[in-house]
């Protein structure tokens, strides 16, 4: 499987702070938000990875995270023009997936759970045609709604429904088969001028093939749109990393314990972070107990 992280966007929420930076390199406590995302898709076991973003934008991720090698990832850079939709990764991305299955996650997107990382590869080796997460929220209007039968079983979505027929809202990470390449290319603009993922959800789901996951109290998903999440995040990944002295989606120790570097990879890490850094002193301690 390979991944797409589709940070482009207006970000007009966030403006002035997102006048001249993406929203994606704006810092959640100690890193750029787009770390999480990364994270995510490291933790699935996914190696190989485009990252989406408006043209003017992309050299920021570019030196922010290189090609990857460091961590054992290959990273790939594609511009999109204007923000067409969510959809429009799957049109982006389509040379560099393949005929591979894809995971896309939106690059604002920060999901925390212990079992997360487990449930993820259980959903890779399960797929079969979509599969969408589905957490409870208070305002379900803002996002795709997900609507279910008595046994649970998913039967319909709405795009940000003014009523909603249930407060599970559809987050912004969707595995796929390889023919979601085809469909997203055969999708017609919504009234709001956007190519609707959930659209493309809804063709699966008229297929019969369309899986949505319950993630409930088990995992935290995290909205960072507007200034009051933003913050809220970055309090949230604060209390966390200092009440546990674990640090959440820190790419570096990511990387390590999958697998994806070595002792020496991990050890170069830790040199261009600084050893006596507090990122390079908690990878040298990482590095001491699992080592
Ligand atoms: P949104 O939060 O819906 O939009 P936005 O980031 O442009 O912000 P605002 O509503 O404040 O203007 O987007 C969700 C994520 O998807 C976010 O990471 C931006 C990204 N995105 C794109 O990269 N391209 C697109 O065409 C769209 C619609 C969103």
């Amino acid at each position: 499987m390979k991944g797409i992280i589709l940070a482009g966007g207006s970000g007009t929420r966030l403006m002035p702070l997102t006048t001249t930076t993406s929203k994606q390199l704006l810092p959640v406590y100690n890193k750029p938000l787009v770390y999480y995302p990364l994270s995510v898709l490291m933790l699935a076991g996914i190696r190989d990875i485009l990252l989406i973003s408006a043209p003017d934008q992309l050299p920021g991720f570019r030196n922010l995270l290189g090609d990857g090698s460091g961590l054992g990832i290959r990273l790939h850079y594609a511009p999109q023009p204007t923000p067409r939709g969510l959809a429009d990764a799957l049109i982006i991305g389509r040379e560099f997936v393949g005929g591979a299955q894809v995971c896309l996650i939106l690059g604002d997107n920060i999901f925390y759970g212990h079992e997360l990382p487990m449930i993820l590869r259980e959903e890779i080796a399960k797929l079969d045609g979509c599969t969408v997460f589905g957490y409870p929220v208070a305002d379900p209007e803002r996002y795709g709604v997900a609507l279910l039968d008595s046994a649970k079983q998913l039967i319909g979505l709405e795009e940000k429904p003014t009523r909603p027929h249930s407060n599970l809202a559809i987050t912004g990470l969707y595995f796929y088969d390889n023919e979601a390449l085809r469909y997203a290319a055969e999708l017609t603009p919504s009234a709001r001028g956007e190519l609707e993922i959930t659209d493309l959800n809804r063709r699966f789901l008229a297929e019969g093939r369309a899986r949505l996951v319950y993630l409930g109290r088990g995992t935290a998903w995290l909205d960072t749109g507007t200034p009051d999440s933003l913050l809220e995040a970055g309090l949230f990944v604060q209390m966390l990393e200092k009440r546990q002295g674990v640090q959440i989606a820190c790419l570096e120790e990511v990387a390590y314990r999958m697998g994806y570097i070595g002792a020496r990879g991990l050890e170069e890490l830790i040199r261009r972070a600084g050893p006596s850094s507090e990122r390079g002193r908690y990878l040298a301690r990482l590095l001491e107990t699992a080592g």
